[in-house]
């Protein structure tokens, strides 16, 4: 079987089979990758171990933000002579079953079902179903899986799980009023379009920010009415941005806000609400998430923790964590999407040896809009 892989420098000298390896850097890290070819596995559906479980032939994965940490960690940390999978998104085909799953077939398409923080199994971890998503197979307890329609693309059904999932959770914890104007963060992050995208069918005025306004036309073009260009590195941004002060001073406010990288804007965005009504804020995230590797510290920027509570404090803010999103959410967001209400950003398809281009695209483009593919077919 083939493995997309993050692999040591020394791995092509080693490995009894073809594999390709390739050199590129991630935030200023070198990090070998490459298609590992290994035995495929064995599954014997009545082991006990097995009973539950269900053998899974990927026909394509993505990965996400949080597996840039796993990235750089194993390039930086993991021996020299090794390969490890990566990626935690995948549509794959159910190629054999173990002997108590009733609710599958072989030929099924899935997708991960990553539910938090209950996997509806006494016993079985909740949140992500693989950090592995790239093995060309792999087994899951039945719980970990959801069907996906015809009407799904393997495209679409490949970017997915994490991004639906959490969107919809996002959406649900928030209560949304009709006529409520919404603040998305980070518009371009993938997170935030499966979010905007969500919102689409939902009767609300919605705005945005985001690092750059490349790609402006395509936002509107998905529902938000303006964009707003944001300055990490500017403490003063809340008071240099002519368009914000503009939009707060037509609308009054915002009654939500919905942060996947709470450590860039929540310092920013908090003043940012109606005063005093009880805004909502909700974030699923944080950018910090792997300068242990690069050497470079993060700086945060905007209002201190204190001022930021007690902004929140005068102004009755609720606070929302959220971290991924139930089956309930998943199975939702993939009914939606099947209708047509709830398009996939997909950016790019890769395949065969194109295992540079899928990460370079992945995690060094600044050009990049929605989901990046690599496809098995
Ligand atoms: N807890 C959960 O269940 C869960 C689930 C899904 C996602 N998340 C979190 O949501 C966040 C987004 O994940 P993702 O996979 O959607 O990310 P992503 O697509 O990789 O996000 C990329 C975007 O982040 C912004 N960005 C990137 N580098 C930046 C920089 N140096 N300075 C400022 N902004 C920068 C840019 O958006 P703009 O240019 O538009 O600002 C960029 O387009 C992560 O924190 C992730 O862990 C959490």
């Amino acid at each position: 079987m083939k493995n997309v892989s993050i692999c040591g420098s020394k791995l092509q000298h080693s490995m009894p089979f073809p594999n390709i390896i390739q050199a590129m850097q991630i935030e200023g890290v070198n990090v070998f990758c490459g298609l590992i070819h290994t035995e495929d596995p064995e599954f014997d559906g009545n082991a006990p171990e097995n009973i539950w479980k269900i053998l899974v032939k990927k026909r394509a994965f993505s990965c996400n933000y949080r597996d840039k940490n796993l990235i750089l960690k194993t390039a930086v940390n993991a021996p020299e002579d090794r390969f490890y999978t990566v990626g935690s998104d995948f549509v794959g085909q159910v190629v054999a079953l173990g002997a108590e799953v009733t609710e599958f077939q072989v030929g099924d398409r899935v997708i991960g079902n990553n539910s938090y923080p209950d996997s509806g199994v006494v016993g079985l971890l909740p949140g992500v179903s693989t950090n592995s998503a790239s093995k060309e197979y792999q087994s899951f307890h039945q719980a970990k899986l959801l069907k996906i329609p015809r009407e799904m693309s393997d495209e679409s059904a490949a970017a997915f799980g994490i991004g639906g999932q959490t969107a919809y959770s996002m959406i649900r914890k928030l209560e949304i009023k009709p006529g409520a104007n919404i603040l998305v963060t980070a518009a371009k992050s993938n997170t935030s379009l499966f979010v905007i995208n969500a919102l689409k069918h939902h009767n609300v005025n919605l705005y945005a920010t985001s690092t750059s306004l490349r790609f402006e036309q395509e936002l509107k073009d998905i529902g938000v009415k303006q964009l707003i260009q944001v300055n990490h590195e500017d403490n003063d941004w809340l008071t240099t941005s002519k368009d914000m002060g503009q939009v707060y001073h037509e609308i009054g406010g915002f009654n939500y806000i919905i942060d996947p990288f709470f450590d860039l804007h929540i310092g920013k965005v908090i003043s940012l609400f109606v005063p005093r009504a009880g805004g909502k804020y909700i974030t699923c995230g944080l950018y910090d998430q792997y300068s242990e590797f690069t050497g470079k510290d993060f700086q945060y920027h905007g209002l201190p923790f204190n001022q930021i509570l007690a902004t929140m404090m005068l102004n009755n803010i609720h606070l929302i964590g959220n971290c991924l999103g139930t089956t309930e959410d998943l199975q939702q967001a993939i009914q939606d999407c099947a209708n047509g209400q709830f398009p996939v950003v997909v950016d790019s398809l890769f395949k065969g040896d194109q295992i540079r281009e899928f990460f370079e695209r992945t995690y060094n483009a600044k050009d990049r809009f929605g989901k990046v593919i690599y496809s098995y077919n």
